[in-house]
């Protein structure tokens, strides 16, 4: 038997988020939400994980994310509850806890995550839920503590009173449960007389009444428990993981000019004294090296790999394209499935049609080549090294500039040296 078995329950439709799409699978920064809640699971060490799915299921299987977790169908929405028990006969036997985490909660760290398993082996407890102390706790379900301070239930917003709505500490929606009081539990859940739905929530007042230990962990930073339920919750959420990004390239050494303009997915690798200025956009599988100069309003869309001390300017975008070192792209350029060398110059306005309308083609520049304003490269083609394609050229596919060379023109031919 193992040690820990993942729940992570993502059968909701997600209502309020006014979507065909189900909610987990809505991007954050290029990815879908579960695939946080999932990357955070694997790397606090937790491999077994079961996901509980309904609405959209069969789009939730495929997600690339999703592979290696096993995915179940929870056939009818009858609430948090309910999806939990449709996992009882897969996890029951698997291990002697069961951490169940709701897939709508991307933000959740691995720190967080571990703290709360060290948490709960160390206090022995039956239950230890994870909570958050919020200055606005709406729409999430009250910690209800009692006068010594010991967790007695979770009240969901619907059915807080007046004393209850202004608790503070909410349910941020990741418990760990001893697997035997957890389905013990649930068995006695009513549902919920409003909702009509098995309250997950409501095992904690079956769990205080049986004298079983409850403690809690309260997570450090609030912005982690934040549950997405609306496109108002999931900007917000966007907002953050955004910061938390651009803080971690700013602790490696990087400058990040303004904050607020500038997006970066997460992963991005980004070298020390590397400057990126303003409106820039750095999508996924980027990777720049040092002292480099990026924007302001650059676009390195996906899979780019850039050296040390390139220079990318205003207007340039950049997709699954290798710029080396000490290269410069400054202004107004387009460059996809490129592979560009060192000390290269493209000039303002240069342009690859790496695209024919059924394949993406790949451009080559080589080293110390020198690419006027205004070219026009057609892929498939190569740039030989040192060669000088000439102001507004339209160098055709497969006409490969010799190294060396220079050529003008369009279409671009090589320029006799003897004859000037
Ligand atoms: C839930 C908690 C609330 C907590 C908040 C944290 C309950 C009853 N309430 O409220 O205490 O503060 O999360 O964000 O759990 N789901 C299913 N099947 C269902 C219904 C829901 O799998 O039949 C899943 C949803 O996909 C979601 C999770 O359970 O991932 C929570 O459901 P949701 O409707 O978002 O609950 P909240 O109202 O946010
Ligand atoms: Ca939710």
């Amino acid at each position: 038997m193992k040690d820990i078995v993942a729940v992570v329950l993502a059968a909701g439709r997600g209502t309020r988020m006014k979507s065909d799409t189900p909610k987990v699978l809505h991007e954050l920064l290029g990815r879908p939400m579960i695939s946080y809640v999932l990357e955070s699971l694997r790397k606090s060490g937790i491999s077994d994980i079961v996901i509980v799915a309904g609405y959209g299921a069969d789009l939730l299987k495929e997600c690339e994310s999703v592979k290696g977790a096993e995915v179940i169908v929870q056939r009818k929405l009858l609430g948090s509850g309910d999806a939990v028990a449709t996992a009882k006969n897969f996890v029951e036997k698997r291990s002697s806890d069961i951490l169940v985490i709701c897939g709508d909660t991307p933000l959740i760290k691995t720190e967080t995550i571990r703290d709360l398993l060290e948490k709960h082996k160390d206090s022995g407890s039956s239950l230890t839920l994870l909570t958050a102390e919020v200055k606005d706790p709406t729409g999430y379900g009250r910690i209800v503590r009692d006068g010594s301070g010991k967790i007695i239930k979770i009240v969901e917003e619907e059915h807080a009173r007046l004393y209850e709505e202004i608790i503070n500490e909410v349910n941020v929606g990741v418990y760990c449960f001893k697997s035997e009081d957890l389905f013990e539990s649930l068995k006695k859940v009513e549902p919920d007389p409003i909702k009509k739905e098995i309250f997950l929530t409501d095992t904690v007042a079956i769990l205080h009444k049986a004298g079983r230990l409850i403690s809690s962990l309260s997570v450090k930073d609030s912005s982690e428990m934040i549950g997405i339920n609306s496109r108002a919750d999931l900007a917000k959420a966007i907002g953050i993981l955004k910061n938390r990004v651009i803080e971690e390239v700013m602790a490696i050494g990087a400058t990040v000019e303004d904050p607020a303009t500038t997006t970066i997915y997460p992963g991005a690798k980004i070298g020390k004294d590397t400057i990126i200025h303003p409106n820039t956009f750095i999508g996924p599988d980027v990777a720049i090296g040092r002292c480099c100069r990026i924007g302001p309003f650059a676009r390195l869309t996906a899979n780019v790999s850039i050296g040390d001390e390139v220079i990318i300017g205003n207007f340039v975008e950049l997709v699954r394209t290798v710029v080396d070192d000490r290269t410069k792209i400054k202004h107004h350029t387009y460059l996809g499935d490129t592979t560009v060398g060192k000390n290269v110059n493209i000039g303002a306005g240069t342009i690859t049609a790496n695209y024919d309308g059924k394949n993406k083609n790949k451009t080559i520049i080589e080293d110390d080549s020198f690419i006027g304003v205004g070219a026009r490269l057609v892929a498939p083609v190569r740039i030989g090294q040192g060669a000088i394609v000439g102001a507004g050229c339209v160098v055709l596919r497969g006409r490969d500039v010799p190294s060396g060379s220079t050529v003008v023109g369009v279409p671009a031919r090589v320029l006799d040296k003897k004859r000037g």
